[in-house]
């Protein structure tokens, strides 16, 4: 059964950026998305976005930096492949696709880092009745 929480991973640079500026406009979102700050999402790995999930995650969203920007240069590239086999594991397990996504914002774009979330939200909200 799903807690209905959304977790984003955040890298620290454009993404947590993102946040900050955000936070500092008093902008707001869902309450049931929790941030989770890592430092590059190229340090994440399928098995810790599939215990997000084992442990009832309504979706996970991985937010990061622009392409080819990543503050750890190949990052980004790792945070791809991480993406792909993880999207591979839950489409075999029967996540709907819409669950998992990952996206990227400019440094300390605040509204993009808002719109980015909602949007997800919406995506979500379709699915929220199936576990
Ligand atoms: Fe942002 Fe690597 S530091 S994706």
């Amino acid at each position: 059964m799903r807690n209905g929480k959304i977790i984003v991973f955040t890298c620290n640079w454009y993404a947590y950026t993102g946040l900050e500026t955000a936070g500092r406009k008093h902008l707001q979102y869902c309450p049931s998305v929790y941030p989770i700050k890592v430092m590059c999402l190229g340090k994440l790995s399928p098995g810790i976005i599939l215990k997000t999930f084992e442990k009832g995650a309504a979706g996970v969203l991985m937010l990061g930096c622009l392409p080819d920007e990543c503050y750890y240069t190949f990052g980004n590239r790792h945070a791809e492949e991480i993406f792909q086999v993880t999207s591979r594991l839950l489409r075999a397990l029967g996540y709907p696709e819409k669950r998992f996504k990952m996206d990227r914002v400019a440094p300390g774009d605040g509204d993009a880092w808002l719109e980015k979330i909602d949007s997800f939200v919406v995506g979500l909200n379709g699915d929220q009745g199936s576990s």
